[in-house]
Parts: structure tokens; sequence; C-alpha cells
């Protein structure tokens, strides 16, 4: 599959005429092919530009797209609010009643399937925001008439609005599609295309982070994800067309890289010796932002001059500091599998049918980690009490563990309002890992698919890890025969091991807009231990992460889909 220029992007698409929209301004507008479905799109949390690309798309398509709200406006679409907020919103702005309102109010989901699939679809429950407005309860008939399709079947992303061509030998098909603002409704791959830039945002999101300016952070982590969830590579500002979350400083930023191959802020960034110094101290096992710009406030700036310092240490920061170097060191995917296996053998000891899983970027596919996560359950729910305690004694007489602080369960019944962090029993720990076994799982692993190349035809790609292999040579080449290598061991109580499971897998992103999309589009509150419909006012078991992506009305995205 190939993708050519978007300007050639636009055969296929209905011949436009152009008229003039309520401003006044000419826009291209499609002949009305579905007049009895009346479009209006809520401008807040979704941006004018964005707003107006979709109102265009949409006209080109055919759909009637209302530029104020009215009688004739049948359905009210909003993304990134709650159904209260856009009534509200409508009450406020445009006077409309409650209890006069006849439109069905829907998430951006509804628009950007309905755009795939070239005409409107049926309203499904999962489309609704959470306020049903009918008497009836919903306007499903009127689409009586045709077929209901689910865009979201087939393997293509969530896309709308942005045109992709895929070229083929026979024709060129095009296909239009539509990214949407959530990353759990994208499919992000390991595979990065657009590194350039999604580095230099990382940059510019890290330095955020450090400067304790969440806003930021966010705006520059969710630019960054979105270009890394594109199938192309943007080689021009019009490919940006339509793509949502990307701001200003964001598109300046990708401009300047488009123009001059670099950005001036960034490396301006990269210089700053603050910036350089609380990198460093925050790559610290312990170690924070507070206390990371504390340290530099003081004057101190190195490694060796913390160590040189009378600087009062927690326990966990001294154990980092201690084994910086090999903490620093990725930690490979040959040494997280030999991990887990020591895990199952030191739990099983205690209590054979625990079930012990990969978590993290591992599960992800990642070749390599910065710790190695590990969920811990049992079938027969109760039995896992206790274990933990028992395996890290166990483990530190056998001299396996360098370090390890256990915390409590503090999981205080269901919780209809999850904070951020979730309250399992859990084991941060430091392994002392003989790299002997390492050596020798690597040869198991290599007599059973011939050699390294293999990994370069399962289409790893080798290079986009060229540092992160330096630094594991350099750490093998040690004198030492172990590595010391950072594990998170959790504990999860079987009924919540699959929240456990999706909330552990990551990515960080992915999470964060998990809970998101749960709030917004289904007033549902989303942990790591369980998910609460605020509407029926009842908890939603699930057995699997499919089960609770079906709660949820997502199409289902595997782990390895999960890079955003
Ligand atoms: P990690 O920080 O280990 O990230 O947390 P990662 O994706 O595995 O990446 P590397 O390769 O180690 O750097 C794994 C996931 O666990 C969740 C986060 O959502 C994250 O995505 N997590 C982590 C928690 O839920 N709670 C925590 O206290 C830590
Ligand atoms: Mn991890």
């Amino acid at each position: 599959m190939a993708l050519l220029p978007r300007k050639k992007r636009c055969k296929g698409i209905p011949t436009s005429t152009v008229s003039q929209d309520h401003l006044g301004r000419n826009s291209p507008v499609g002949e009305v092919k579905f007049g009895e479905v009346g479009i209006f799109l809520v401008e807040r949390r979704m941006g004018s530009s964005r707003r107006r690309f979709l109102t265009e798309l949409a006209r080109k398509k055919g759909f009637r797209v209302e530029e104020q709200m009215s009688e004739s406006v049948t359905h009210v679409v909003s993304e990134n609010n709650t159904g209260k907020e856009v009534l509200d919103l409508l009450e406020k702005r445009n006077g409309i009643s409650r209890t006069g309102f006849t439109a069905a109010l829907v998430d951006i989901a509804w628009f950007t399937e309905s755009m795939g699939a070239g005409r409107p679809l049926e309203v499904e429950s999962r489309h609704q925001l959470q306020i049903v407005l009918t008497p009836h309860g919903s306007i499903a008939g009127v689409f009586s008439r045709g077929k209901k399709k689910s865009v979201g079947e087939g393997r293509n992303q969530i896309y709308s609005g942005v045109v992709f061509l895929h070229v083929t030998r026979e024709a060129v098909a095009v296909t239009e599609v539509s990214i949407s603002s959530y990353a759990c409704q994208r499919r992000t791959v390991l595979k990065n295309k657009n590194r350039l830039f999604t580095e230099a945002l990382k940059v510019l999101a890290e330095a955020a982070e450090l400067n304790e300016s969440e806003g930021r952070y966010l705006a520059f982590s969710k630019a960054s994800s979105i270009l890394k969830s594109l199938p192309y590579t943007v080689t021009k500002m019009e490919d940006l067309q339509g793509i949502p979350s990307l701001g200003v400083h964001s598109r300046k930023v990708i401009k300047e890289i488009l123009e001059d191959g670099t950005c001036s802020e960034v490396e301006n960034i990269l210089q700053n010796e603050r910036y350089q110094t609380l990198k460093r101290f925050t790559s610290i096992f312990g170690v924070g932002v507070k206390t990371a710009d504390k340290w530099y406030r003081e004057g101190l700036r190195t490694l060796d001059e913390l160590r040189a310092s009378n600087v009062k240490l927690t326990r966990e920061q001294e154990a980092g500091l201690l084994y910086h170097n090999d903490l620093s060191a990725p930690v490979t995917r040959t040494e997280a599998d030999l991990i887990k296996q020591i895990v199952e053998r030191a739990v099983h000891k205690f209590l054979p049918a625990t079930v012990v899983t990969l978590t993290g970027g591992f599960r992800r596919e990642k070749e390599f980690g910065h710790d190695v996560d590990l969920l811990i359950t049992h079938p027969e729910e109760g039995k896992e009490e206790g274990l933990i305690c028992q395996v890290i004694n166990w483990m530190t007489t056998e001299g396996l563990i360098l370090y390890g602080d256990i915390t409590g369960n503090s999981y205080k019944g269901r919780s209809k309002d999850p904070g951020i962090f979730d309250h399992f029993e859990k084991c941060l720990s430091i392994f002392k890992l003989k790299k002997e076994l390492v050596n020798n799982l690597e040869s198991e692993k290599l007599s059973h698919c011939d050699s390294l190349a293999g990994d370069k035809t399962r289409g790893i790609d080798l290079a986009d890890h060229t540092e992160a292999a330096q630094q594991v040579t350099v750490a093998a080449a040690g004198s030492k025969d172990w590595k010391a290598v950072r594990v998170d061991l959790v504990i999860a109580p079987y009924s919540q091991y699959a929240y456990a499971l999706l909330g552990w897998t990551g990515s960080r992103l992915f999470e964060r807009d998990l809970r998101r999309y749960a709030k917004h589009s289904k007033n549902m509150s989303l942990s790591s231990h369980s998910l609460f419909d605020n509407e029926q006012n009842i908890f939603l078991p699930a057995a699997t992460e499919e089960g609770i992506f079906a709660h949820l009305g997502l199409e289902y995205i595997p782990p390895r889909e999960r890079n955003a």
C-alpha cells in the first residue's frame, strides 16, 4: 500500500458547488443527499478550525450541516463534552429549552463513522451522550430506511476527515477516514512514521512536565501521540489538515522541522542546564520533579555531587543512586521473560495456581523497557492475600532481590470516584539478575529462531533501538556477573484482574484517554479496579479486557496497538 500526496486525494468525491455560508464566506458545498438529517457541530472543546474542517467534509459528502442550532437540526454532535454540558451550552448560547428539544445528542464517533460509511448511520446507544432527550428515548427512526452498519467492523482505524489514498495494482480506491481525538479509538503500533516530529514533541512534553505544567505536558503528549498513529509520514503542513489534538504550538514546531530540519525551541531545551539536570535527577528511582528541582536550586548538578553531598535520601533513592548505572540501561525482552519465570517459580512454591502476567510496555510488544511490570492473581479470590510478603522474603534470602518496598492494599471497597492511582497491594523492587541466566535464555531463544535476522523478518525495527542496544552492551560489559533491574509486582484480586490488566498495560496516554472517554462519552468511571456506570448506578463486572471495551462501546484494541 502506498500513499499519494494529499492534493490528489479528492478523486471520487462528488463535484462541489460553491455557495456562501452564514458568514458570507465562499465554501464548497456538495449536493445535499440526506436532507432529512441536519447536523449541528458544537464548537466547545472541538475548536473552530476543526469544526470548520468537519463541516466542509460532511457537506462534500452530501450531509446537511447547520451553522446555527435550529429546529431542522436532528443531530447535535459534540466532542469531549457530557450530555449535560451540551444541554447547558445550548440553553445558554442558543436559548434552546430542554423540554422542547427533539434532536439526538451524539458523540463525534457517530459523525466520524457516518463520514466513513458515506451516509448517516443509525444512532446506537454507544453514540448517544448520556442524557436522553426525546420522550421516545431516541430518534433512531429517522434512519429506518438505511441499513445499520458499523464502520468499526473492519481493521481500519477509526478515522474521519482525513483522506487516504490506497493504491492497488488494479485501481485507485479512495477511502475517507477519520482520526479520533481519543487515543483509545486509535490503533497505534510501535512503528512510528513520524519520529522526527514525535521526538521533538516528546522533549517539549518532558520540559513541560519538569516545569510542572500539566496542561502543556498533555498538549504536547497528545500531539506526539496523534502523529504516532498516522499511517503516513508528514511531509507538508497540508498533511495535517483535519487532524485533531494539534494545537498552534505543536503545529509551529512541526512547520519549523519541515522547513529547517530542526526546531530551535527544542534545541534550546536540550542545551538547557536545568532541563539536563532535572532529567538526570528524575532518572533516579524514587526521585520526582519536586525533589529534583529542590536539589537543582541547592546548586547540585551531577550524580557524583549528589553522592558527595549531605542531602538526606530515602531508602528508595539510596538504592536508586547505588544501582543507577544498571537501572538506566534498558531492560531487554529476554530479561523481562526471565524475571517473569523467576517470579512464577517463586509464587508457585507457595501457591501453585497463581497466575503471573507480564504487562506494561512488554505486553505492548516493546523490545526494551525501563522496568518489568508483573501482575499477579489467583483464581480463588482471597488466596492472593499475604502472598507477596512470603515471596519477597523468600527471594531476599535467596539473594534474588536487592531492594523491595511492599505497599499494602488500600482499596476501600469499590469507589465511584476513582483517583489517578490504584490501591493494589504491590512491591516496587530491584532484582539482582544473573547475567548467566539471561545468556542461557537468550541462546535458547536463538536456537528456536536461528539468528538475529529472525527479528528483522518479524518486522522489528532494530534501528530504532540503536541507542538502547548500545547501552545494553555497556551494561553487559560490566565486570560483575549480575544486573540490577527494576520490577513492579502488583497483586490483583481475581474479580478485578481484567481491570488491573487493562490499567497496567498502558500506554499512559492510552489509559488516560480510556478514562476520559468513559467519563465524557459514557458517564462512567473507569479505574484499574472497576467500571462504574453513573447513569444506572451499578458496577460493571468484566472477566476480560474485551468485556471492558464492550461495556464502553469501544472497538477492542489489542495491546500491540495501544502504543499511543
Ligand atoms: P510503566 O511506567 O512501566 O510504563 O507503566 P511502560 O509503558 O511499561 O513503559 P516502560 O517501557 O516501562 O518505560 C506501565 C503502565 O502501568 C500503569 C500505567 O498506566 C502505565 O501505562 N501504571 C504504572 C499504573 O497504573 N500505576 C502505577 O503506579 C504505575
Ligand atoms: Mn514498564
